[in-house]
This record gives C-alpha cells, sequence and structure tokens, in this order.
C-alpha cells in the first residue's frame, strides 16, 4: 500500500537548504512513501478566528485538505530570531481548531547553518505541534547543525552520516504510518 506524507518546508527562499533537504529526502526515502509537497504556506493568510466561522478562507480548506488526505508529515525548517518561521506557526494555528493533524505521525527536522543546528526551532514547533496532537516521532526527528557543509549547491547530502540518520528517519516514518 501506498503511503501519503505532505511535505512541508519552513523556508520560502528559493535557494532555501530546507527546501533541498526536504527533496533529498524524498529521493531517499523508502518506495513505498508518495509524497504530496505542500509549498503554499505564504497563500494561507494570518491565522485570525474571526476568519474560520463559516466558510474558511480557500487556503486554509486546501491546507487542511492536503493534511487530511496525509498518513504522516515531513517538516524542514529553518529557525529564525530563535524560534520557527512566521509561516510555517501561522499554519500550524490554523490547525489548532480543525485538528487535521491529530494522531499524524510526524518527523522534523530543524537545518541550520549555525552550529546550533536550529535547536530553539525544534524545541519551539514541538510544543505547538504536542499541542495539536501530532504524533511527532523523537527519534525520527533532527536538529541538523553547520547543514551548508552537509548539502551541496546541486541539492546532493554529502554527509553520510546526515544521510544515514536522514534515511533512517523515513523508514521511521514509514514504519509509524498505519497501514
Ligand atoms: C537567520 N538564521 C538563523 N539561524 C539560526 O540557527 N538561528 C536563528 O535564530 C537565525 N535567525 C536568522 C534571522 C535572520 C533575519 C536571517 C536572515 C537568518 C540563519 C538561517 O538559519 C539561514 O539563513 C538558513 O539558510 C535559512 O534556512 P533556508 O532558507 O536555507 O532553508
Amino acid at each position: 500500500r501506498e503511503i501519503n506524507i505532505l511535505a512541508i518546508s519552513g523556508s520560502l527562499r528559493k535557494q532555501s537548504t530546507n527546501t533541498m533537504l526536504m527533496h533529498a529526502m524524498m529521493a531517499l526515502a523508502p518506495t513505498t512513501l508518495k509524497f504530496q509537497v505542500y509549498d503554499q504556506l505564504n497563500d494561507l493568510p494570518h491565522f485570525n478566528p474571526d476568519l474560520d466561522v463559516d466558510d474558511s478562507p480557500v487556503s486554509v480548506q486546501y491546507f487542511r485538505s492536503q493534511l487530511k488526505q496525509a498518513d504522516g508529515v515531513l517538516i524542514c525548517t529553518p529557525e529564525y530570531g530563535n524560534g520557527i518561521p512566521g509561516v510555517l506557526k501561522n499554519a500550524l494555528d490554523w490547525i489548532v481548531s480543525s485538528g487535521e493533524w491529530v494522531n499524524k505521525p510526524t518527523v522534523v527536522i530543524a537545518a541550520s547553518p549555525s552550529p546550533f543546528g536550529g535547536i530553539q526551532a525544534h524545541t519551539s514547533i514541538l510544543l505547538t505541534l504536542n499541542m495539536i496532537n501530532a504524533l511527532v516521532l523523537d527519534d525520527a526527528s533532527h536538529t541538523i547543525p553547520h547543514i551548508t557543509m552537509k548539502i551541496n549547491k546541486q541539492g546532493t547530502i554529502i554527509d553520510p552520516d546526515t544521510k544515514k540518520a536522514l534515511q533512517d528517519s523515513l523508514f521511521r516514518l514509514a514504519e509509524a504510518c498505519p497501514n
């Protein structure tokens, strides 16, 4: 059976290392995993409960439906100002009331050029993912320091240990998804 994974990069940047990493991970994954990339974080309005009363905005409905269809989620995110990018937090806020993420196996990767590897972003997103009852796979989720030394400009993971760890994350994600 195919397992559907929604892949989300927290970076809006064209040359994003996290987006490259996400694509590299998709290529490393077991063949049972089928990926759908959600790349429309920028289309979501700022979270406002007033917009969510009768008909929610189409962009929000689309994000929720993509999540609902997914068996699991992969997130690769940068850290900005010791937290997660506002667009990613905003997307999570839209799910608090609607619940599409509940019990969904989720792998979170936070990659940064800094020696601290996006640890604050990682910690911060886990608080929100736990609040919306996502099933975060702790053993499969990682911070990646010095990312620019581990992935090249072509988007190939050039650090063998990183490649192995991420491949292992994807196997764990596949295992955690109900069949
Ligand atoms: C950053 N960056 C950064 N990195 C980090 O580890 N912790 C942080 O708090 C911040 N804060 C921050 C603020 C601003 C204004 C910028 C421009 C950058 C560096 C960030 O990790 C780096 O730009 C990454 O390359 C961003 O990820 P993507 O876009 O390559 O995926």
